[in-house]
């Protein structure tokens, strides 16, 4: 198959991290019969720098063609001035947006050599296998927001159908694994909470009625989440409560520098979370940000974005094979403790490319 990706570096550590993954996905392609082209375009801060847009027009138009898009992260201090009127996150944003890529999983699957790394006690980590399904287009980062010399506001909106298309990818996807969702919301308090837990109740009784269905307020979950992390399966959620829980799930794996994510459109999740019949252009991009403290250093850990890359290579290209053998090899260069800074003990750490080099070594 022949495949256009495009390439959005930004940021901080994005370049590093990306420019480290690419030939992972090239040692993929080098088995027979794929070929994968890579287009780089601007987004983020460096965007704001040259075209002078977070989401330049450019980029969104070849996003909208390619066959997927990898990313890396955008932000950093240079464009954090608080009264700044363009921020490089509204160019993530926009192109989430401007893709309708409404679902963002997250998977969370600690990794038995890692998990010394994490500060939760490791017999509660063994088993764990979690995917947070996060609303991404829609809820408070997407409101209407005001701003005066006295007060501010973001306003926090859901439609019934944005809840209902998040809900049936989450619950697609609870079903091809061991058929467990949990809907997490602030129904006590916010009116958007209480509609997004009645549509969450309707939709998987009337459509997904083999899934069982768990509602968890989201204070309570940021507790159970580190308790009994082995409890869940699927894990539904709007789109700032999934954004501070997946950060604070990424503890489970040991760090923020292990856990990807794909984002997604129209809700053709198959089986296995592969796309159904027809393949599905996503964005994928690890979970944390630009790491302005580490970035130039070419230390930052790789393996989120080499395992957005595989899942770029199940969900928008359709290879499931190829998309294993990544996470296969990433699985066994932390088996051979080939760790980051991020995870190593003092001293035994190796940089961004060894890492990668590490994990192309291992693909079988
Ligand atoms: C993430 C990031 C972004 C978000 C930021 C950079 C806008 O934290 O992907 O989790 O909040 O969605
Ligand atoms: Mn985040």
């Amino acid at each position: 198959m022949h495949a256009n990706i495009v390439v959005l570096p930004g940021d901080g550590i994005g370049p590093e991290i990306v420019s480290a993954t690419l030939p992972v996905l090239e040692a993929v392609a080098a088995r027979p019969g794929h070929s994968f082209s890579f287009q780089e375009h601007d987004i983020g801060g460096i965007a704001i720098d040259r075209p002078g847009e977070p989401l330049p027009a450019s980029t969104l138009e070849a996003a909208r063609k390619a066959d997927a898009i990898l990313l890396g992260a955008v932000g950093g201090p240079k464009w954090s001035d608080p009264n700044a009127k363009v921020r490089p996150e509204q160019g993530l944003l926009a192109i989430r947006k401007g893709l309708g890529l409404f679902a963002n999983l997250r998977p969370v699957r600690p990794h038995a050599a890692a998990l010394g790394a994490s500060p939760i006690k490791s017999e509660l980590l063994e088993g764990v296998d979690i995917v947070v399904v996060r609303e991404l287009t829609g809820g408070i980062y997407f409101g209407d927001k005001t701003r005066s010399a006295t007060d501010a506001s973001d306003l926090c909106r859901y439609t019934v159908a944005e809840i209902e298309r998040v809900v049936r990818s989450a619950a697609t996807l609870a079903r091809s694994r061991r058929g467990h969702l949990t809907s997490v919301d602030k129904a006590n308090v916010l009116e958007t909470s209480r509609l997004w837990r009645d549509v969450a109740a309707r939709v998987v009784r009337e459509e997904f009625p083999d899934v069982t269905l768990e509602h968890q307020l989201v204070d309570s979950m940021a507790m159970h989440l580190l308790s009994r992390p082995r409890a869940y399966d699927v894990i539904v959620t709007e789109n700032m409560f999934g954004d501070i829980l997946t950060d604070e799930a990424s503890m489970l794996a040991g760090s923020l520098g292990l856990l990807a994510s794909a984002s997604l459109g129209d809700g053709k999740i198959g089986p296995d979370g592969s796309p159904k019949a027809e393949r599905q252009v996503g964005l994928f991009e690890p979970i944390h940000g630009s790491a302005p403290d580490i970035a130039g250093k070419g230390i930052a850990n790789p393996y989120a974005t080499i395992l957005s890359a595989a899942m770029l290579l199940r969900h928008s290209l359709g290879l499931e094979a190829e998309a294993a053998a990544v996470e296969a090899a990433v699985s066994a260069a932390l088996d051979d403790r080939v760790f980051t800074a991020d995870l190593a003990a003092a001293g035994q750490a190796v940089n961004t490319q060894q890492a990668a080099q590490a994990v192309i070594e291992r693909l079988r």
